[in-house]
């Protein structure tokens, strides 16, 4: 398991480097300090870029939390998990008794999350970078794999999978929220952005045969579908 320990290794500006030095720096030492007031708002804006108001996921976060049906103690990952949206809800959920693997492949995806997680005081949001084929989780470590808006921009979705069926323990579930891509129905960008080896039959004909059982599906979403599988 890779973990993020410091600086990530990204092609950013001086500036931004020593910024997010110094908010690392604050984050890791034991004083509280608020993000909003430490960071200057134009950078936090571009670290949650993607956590704004119309992006149906974020709209309606606090129900795709309530369906993946958490409790204190749980072990979760959020897998390509961007600024750490649900990760940080997560972590809230689960409790310091729980903890959140906050994976994703960008390093600088990783060290952002952990760096808002810190700054809202979460300590049990652990980053994780992983590869393209491999969550970077230990075996039989997780309750429940979450997976929002990623499923589609995995390269080898079926190794992916099944690095996360490992990582899961007996019986444990994933979560996968994703676009639901129709032609003749989805908006024209979804159908653009999302390739059609990644419409809903082909992902859960994926699940299926890695080993998953469909268990569950919730309905509240318009763009998105919400399944629930099981490892078997
Ligand atoms: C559109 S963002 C979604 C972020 C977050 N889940 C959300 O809903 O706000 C997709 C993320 O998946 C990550 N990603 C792509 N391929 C991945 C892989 N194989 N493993 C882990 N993360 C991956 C990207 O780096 C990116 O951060």
């Amino acid at each position: 398991m890779k973990r993020i320990l410091g600086a990530p290794r990204v092609g950013v500006g001086p500036v931004v480097l020593i910024l997010a030095l110094c908010v690392l720096a604050a984050a890791v030492s034991n004083k509280a300090f608020n993000a909003s007031s430490f960071l200057p708002e134009a950078l936090l804006a571009r670290w949650t870029g993607p956590e704004h108001e119309g992006r149906e996921v974020y709209d309606r976060r606090v129900q795709i939390v309530d369906a993946v049906g958490l409790a204190p103690g749980m072990t979760v990952a959020d897998i390509g998990t961007g600024t750490g949206l649900f990760a940080r809800l997560f972590a809230r959920r689960v409790g310091p008794t729980g903890r959140v693997y906050a994976t994703d492949i960008s390093r600088w995806a990783v060290f952002k999350t952990a760096v808002l997680a810190r700054a809202e005081h979460l300590g049990n949001v652990v980053g994780v970078v992983g590869d393209e084929d491999d969550a970077g989780l230990a075996a039989g470590s997780l309750d429940v794999a979450f997976v929002c808006d990623a499923y589609h921009h995995f390269d080898r979705p079926r190794p992916m999978l099944q690095s996360i069926y490992r990582a899961l323990k007996p019986g444990g579930r994933v979560v996968l929220v994703d676009y639901d891509r129709v032609p003749g129905e989805s908006e024209q960008w979804i159908l653009d952005h999302v390739p059609a080896r990644f419409d809903r039959p082909s992902v859960l004909k994926d699940f299926e045969e890695a080993g998953f059982r469909l268990v569950d599906e919730e309905t509240f979403l318009d763009e998105n579908y919400l399944l629930v599988f099981q490892r078997q």
